[in-house]
C-alpha cells in the first residue's frame, strides 16, 4: 500500500498535495507519511505474533521525534547507538526497559546516562567495553542487563558499507570465542547477563544469510544455557531490505521474516526482539526538490535540483538509486529521455543518478525521490553552507513541518571568532 499516489496529476502524500507543502515550507524538502511509518510498524509486530516480542525501531534511520512518537505510541521499543538517540527516546516518552542500546563504542558517560535513566539491555560488543559497563554500574550500585552481540560470520549479500556479520567487520564478539567471554561476563559484579544479540547487516534481499545467523544464535542459546546462563532475550538485529526500484524483484515480506523467526529460534521460548529501522521508515519519506536548470551538455543532458548530496548522501556513498518521479503526472506518451539527475554542490560525486530515463522536465519542476524516509536526513550536513532543510510529517489531510530550515542567522551564529584574532 502507497501512500505517495498521483490524484488530479499531482503527486500526494497521503491527502496533501505536494506542491501545497512546496508553497509553504520551500524546496527541498523531507515529507513522511504516519499511514505508511503505522502499517510498517504492524507488519512487524503482526509478523512476531504469538510470541513474546518487542520491535525496536532503530532509530538511526529516521530519528524526528514526531517520527519517534508516531512509533512510541504504537507501542515500539527504540534501538539506540549513542546518548543522543537515548535522549530523543525518552523525549518522547519510551520507558527505559523499552530501550535497547547498541553501538561499538559506547562511552562511559553514554553508559551512566542510561543506567540511571533505565534501559532494557545494553548490547555488548567487545571485552573492554563489558569491564567498563561492570565498572560503571558497579559504581552507580546497579546491574547492567546485557546481551553479548555476536559476530556470526555470515555473508548479509548486501552492499560492502553496510555489511556488518562477518568476521572482517568491527563488529560483535566471534562466535566462536562467545562462551568464554560469556563466562567472563557473569563473573563480573556489575553485569547481569540476559541474552544473545545478533546484527548482520542492512538492507538484506534475501532470507538465507538471517537463517543461517539465527540457527547459529539457537546453537549457541543451548550451548550457554548448558554452561548455566539464563538466556531468556535473543535480540535479533534489524537489516530487512526494502524495493528502491520499482520494477526489482521485491525483497521478503515482514511476515516471511517473522517465519524465519519462528522457524529457528521460536522453540527456545526466548522472548525475542528486532530493530528494523529501513523498512519501517524508508518508503515512508520522499525527499521534494525543485529543478533549477536544465542543462544541455556534451552528448547529455543535466537536471540540476535545488537538493544535492548534503541532503541525501545515499547515491554519493553507496551508489544507491532512488526512484525520481516528477510531482505533475506526465500525461501518457509525453516525452521522455535519459537525463543525468545532479546537484549545485562541487563535486563530481554531487551525483543522483546518471541517464535516469525520465519525463522530460525543465526548470521550476518539483521532482520527488521515493524511498528517502531512513538514512536520508539523518545522515544530512551542511556542507557547502547549505541549511539543513525542513522535514514535514503528513496524517490524512493535515500536515506540519517537524523540523524547520534553520535561518542563515543561526547558522552563523553556531560558529566564534576568537577574541585573539
Ligand atoms: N541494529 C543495528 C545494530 C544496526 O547497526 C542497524 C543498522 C540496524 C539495527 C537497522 O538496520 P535496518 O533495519 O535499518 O537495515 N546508512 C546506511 C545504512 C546503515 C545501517 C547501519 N545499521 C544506508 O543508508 O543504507
Amino acid at each position: 500500500m502507497d501512500h505517495f499516489l498521483y490524484r488530479d496529476g499531482v503527486l500526494h502524500a497521503e491527502d496533501v498535495p505536494l506542491p501545497e507543502i512546496a508553497a509553504a515550507a520551500g524546496t527541498p524538502f523531507y515529507v513522511y507519511s504516519t499511514a505508511t511509518l503505522t502499517r510498517h510498524f504492524r507488519l512487524f509486530d503482526e509478523a512476531l505474533a504469538g510470541m513474546d516480542h518487542l520491535v525496536c525501531y532503530a532509530m538511526k534511520a529516521n530519528s524526528n521525534l514526531a517520527v519517534l512518537r508516531v512509533l512510541a505510541d504504537l507501542g515500539a521499543g527504540m534501538d539506540v547507538v549513542s546518548g543522543g538517540e537515548y535522549r530523543r527516546a525518552r523525549a518522547v516518552g519510551v520507558p527505559g526497559d523499552r530501550i535497547v542500546f547498541s553501538g561499538v563504542g559506547k562511552t562511559r558517560a553514554e553508559m551512566r546516562l542510561a543506567l540511571e535513566g533505565g534501559i532494557r539491555q545494553f548490547n555488548v560488543e567487545s571485552e573492554p567495553e563489558l569491564l567498563a559497563l561492570s565498572d560503571v554500574a558497579s559504581g552507580l550500585g546497579l546491574t547492567a542487563p546485557i546481551a553479548l552481540r555476536v559476530n556470526p560470520d555470515v555473508d548479509a549479500r548486501t552492499h560492502a558499507k553496510i555489511a556488518t556479520g562477518k568476521s572482517e567487520n568491527k563488529f560483535g564478539i566471534p562466535i566462536a570465542r562467545a562462551r568464554e567471554v560469556y563466562a567472563e561476563a557473569a563473573a563480573l559484579p556489575g553485569i547481569e547477563v540476559v541474552g544473545i544479540d545478533v546484527h548482520i547487516g542492512s538492507q538484506l534481499t534475501d532470507l538465507a544469510p538471517f537463517e543461517a545467523a539465527y540457527t547459529k544464535v539457537a546453537d549457541l542459546t543451548a550451548a550457554l544455557r548448558a554452561d548455566g546462563h539464563d538466556i531468556r532475550r535473543l535480540d535479533l538485529g534489524g537489516g530487512l531490505g526494502i524495493p528502491y526500484a520499482r520494477d526489482n524483484s521485491a525483497p521478503p515480506l515482514p511476515l516471511e521474516y517473522g517465519e524465519v523467526i519462528r522457524r529457528t529460534v521460536g522453540h527456545l521460548g526466548c522472548e525475542v526482539e528486532i530493530e528494523p529501522g529501513r523498512l519501517i521508515a524508508g518508503n515512508a519519506g520522499l525527499l521534494v526538490s525543485e529543478v533549477i536548470y536544465r542543462k544541455v551538455g556534451e552528448g547529455r543532458d543535466f537536471l540540476i535540483l535545488d537538493a544535492a548530496m548534503n541532503d541525501l548522501i545515499r547515491p554519493a556513498m553507496y551508489d544507491a538509486w532512488h526512484d525520481i518521479v516528477p510531482v505533475a503526472e506526465p500525461a501518457p506518451g509525453a516525452e521522455r529521455g535519459p537525463v543525468d539527475v545532479v546537484g549545485p554542490v562541487c563535486e563530481s560525486g554531487d551525483t543522483f543518478a546518471v541517464q535516469r530515463d525520465l519525463p522530460h522536465m525543465v526548470a521550476g519542476d518539483l521532482v520527488a525521490f521515493r524511498s528517502a524516509g531512513a538514512y536520508g536526513a539523518v545522515m544530512s550536513s551542511e556542507y557547502n553552507s547549505r541549511p539543513l532543510i525542513p522535514e514535514i510529517l503528513v496524517k490524512d489531510e493535515q500536515f506540519a513541518v517537524i523540523r524547520a530550515r534553520p535561518s542563515f542567522d543561526e547558522m552563523l551564529k553556531r560558529d566564534t571568532i576568537p577574541e585573539w584574532l
